[in-house]
This record gives structure tokens, C-alpha cells and sequence, in this order.
């Protein structure tokens, strides 16, 4: 059977005639930190360059976040919220999109309002084991990039390579403004800047799991990077890495 584990996966961009790598084993790619650090257009990017799936956990606590919402429950009803759990079914496509209970939700778990409330859904213990299985049973024999907050550190421990990509509150809340507006979604730069700050401040003070770097992750801050430079640094770090693994 062909679980991909021993294909030829990547031709490096800048390799001249290309240094084609050969795995042998699966590759785990944990890209954790705060919120709008540019994990996932990184992640994405990097995941299409290797070739290999890319699992986003953080649109599976939105999924769950609407979900609630749409209920007609106030987030931060602990007991309330965890009661929907047998009712939720969260899929994530390959190509990207996001379903929820049968509906595609991928515009829908962008909004503010959302974001605004998600951090307090990912704080519930049993709803993070909940999509945690998930999470696991996706990376399932596959070789993947996985981004969230607690990768590296609860999710996928054993991960090849740990990345924590961290940039100011200044930096991350003008990027997210403009992917905002981008996508038609309105806001203001103070009203995104506010937010991050709230979610950095319940992510990284939960109890179960919260946001930390893994004391074996690397630290890339992107604040001065562009995105290419930022998916190069992290081809280069696979690179080193598979070849200490596998040369
Ligand atoms: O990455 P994001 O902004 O889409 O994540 C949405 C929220 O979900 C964020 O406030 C933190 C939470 N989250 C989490 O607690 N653990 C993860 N693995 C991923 C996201």
C-alpha cells in the first residue's frame, strides 16, 4: 500500500539542478505561535513545497466557535458549550475548505465575531481532546505540516521539526487588518490589535495546553520577514534536518 512515506518529495527551489530528498520516514512539521504570526500562509506554502498534507487546527476551534454560535449559546458557558460536542463534525478538505456538519464554513470562521470568541472555546479541556483526536487522526501515517498553538508541545510531540514563529502584536494585527479587508471583512486596525491581544493573553494562560514554545522548537520571528523569506528559512531548517536524519 502507498501511504506516501517513500515517494520522492521535494525539489528544493533554489537547488540549481534541484536536490531531490528521498524519505524514508514520515516527515511532522509543527508550526505553533500567536495568532496571525502568518503561521498559516506559511504552513500552506511550505506544506505545497514538500508536497505533503497541511492540517489548520486552528479553523477546527472556529468551526466549533460558530457552531456554538449559531446555537444561539454564549461562548463562555463552559458546561453549555461542551454539550454540543457529539453534535459537531468538522472536516477539513484537502483543498483547503472547511465543513462543518456538511456545510462549508471557510468564509464563515474568518469573521470577527468569531474571532473574537474562539480563544474561549479553545480554553475547554474536553473540547480540545475532542478536536486533539482529530487532529492526530489526521496526521494519522502521513507526513504533514500542522499549525496551531500546542503542536509541538501536546498534539503531535514527536514532530520531526518544531517551529515557533512569534511577531509584534504591532506587526501581526496590520497584517491581519489587511487580510481583512482583503477578504471584504470589516474591521478596524485598533478592534484586530485589541482582539490579538485578548486571544495571546487566554491562549498562553489556559491551564490544559497553552500556548508556549516547545523547549526543542526554533524560533523564527517574522516581524522584518516577507513570507518567502520566512517558508525558505523553514525548506532550509527540513533540509538540514532530513539530511541528519536520512543521509
Ligand atoms: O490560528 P487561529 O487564529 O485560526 O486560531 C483560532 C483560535 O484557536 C486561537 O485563539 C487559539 C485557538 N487554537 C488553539 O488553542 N490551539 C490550536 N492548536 C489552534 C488554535
Amino acid at each position: 500500500m502507498d501511504d506516501g512515506s517513500q515517494r520522492d518529495y521535494l525539489t528544493h527551489p533554489r537547488g540549481g539542478f534541484g536536490i531531490l530528498w528521498k524519505m524514508k520516514n514520515k516527515l511532522i512539521l509543527a508550526i505553533d505561535g500567536p495568532a496571525a504570526a502568518g503561521k498559516s500562509t506559511v504552513a500552506k506554502l511550505v506544506a505545497k513545497k514538500l508536497n505533503i498534507t497541511y492540517i489548520d487546527t486552528g479553523a477546527m476551534y472556529r468551526a466549533f466557535t460558530l457552531f456554538v454560535m449559531q446555537k444561539g449559546i454564549d461562548p463562555q458557558r463552559q458546561q453549555a458549550c461542551e454539550a454540543l460536542i457529539p453534535q459537531v463534525k468538522i472536516l477539513l478538505a484537502p483543498t483547503g475548505e472547511v465543513f462543518l456538519n456538511g456545510q462549508d464554513v471557510s468564509k464563515d470562521i474568518r469573521d470577527p465575531k468569531v474571532s473574537a470568541q474562539v480563544s474561549y472555546i479553545a480554553s475547554y479541556k474536553t473540547i480540545r481532546l475532542a478536536l486533539v483526536d482529530l487532529q492526530r487522526h489526521m496526521a494519522g501515517n502521513q507526513s504533514v505540516v500542522m499549525d496551531g498553538r500546542d503542536i509541538g508541545t501536546y498534539v503531535l510531540p514527536e514532530a520531526n521539526i518544531k517551529i515557533f514563529q512569534i511577531a509584534s502584536v504591532e506587526t501581526r494585527a496590520v497584517r491581519r487588518y489587511e487580510e481583512n479587508l482583503s477578504k471584504g471583512i470589516a474591521c478596524t486596525l485598533e478592534s484586530v490589535e485589541e482582539d490579538l491581544r485578548h486571544r495571546d493573553y487566554i491562549d498562553s494562560h489556559r491551564d490544559f495546553a497553552p500556548l508556549k514554545p516547545a523547549v526543542d522548537s526554533i524560533l523564527i520571528d517574522t516581524s522584518f520577514m516577507t513570507v518567502n523569506e520566512v517558508v525558505e528559512r523553514i525548506l532550509d531548517i527540513v533540509q538540514k534536518k532530513v539530511g541528519s536524519i536520512h543521509a
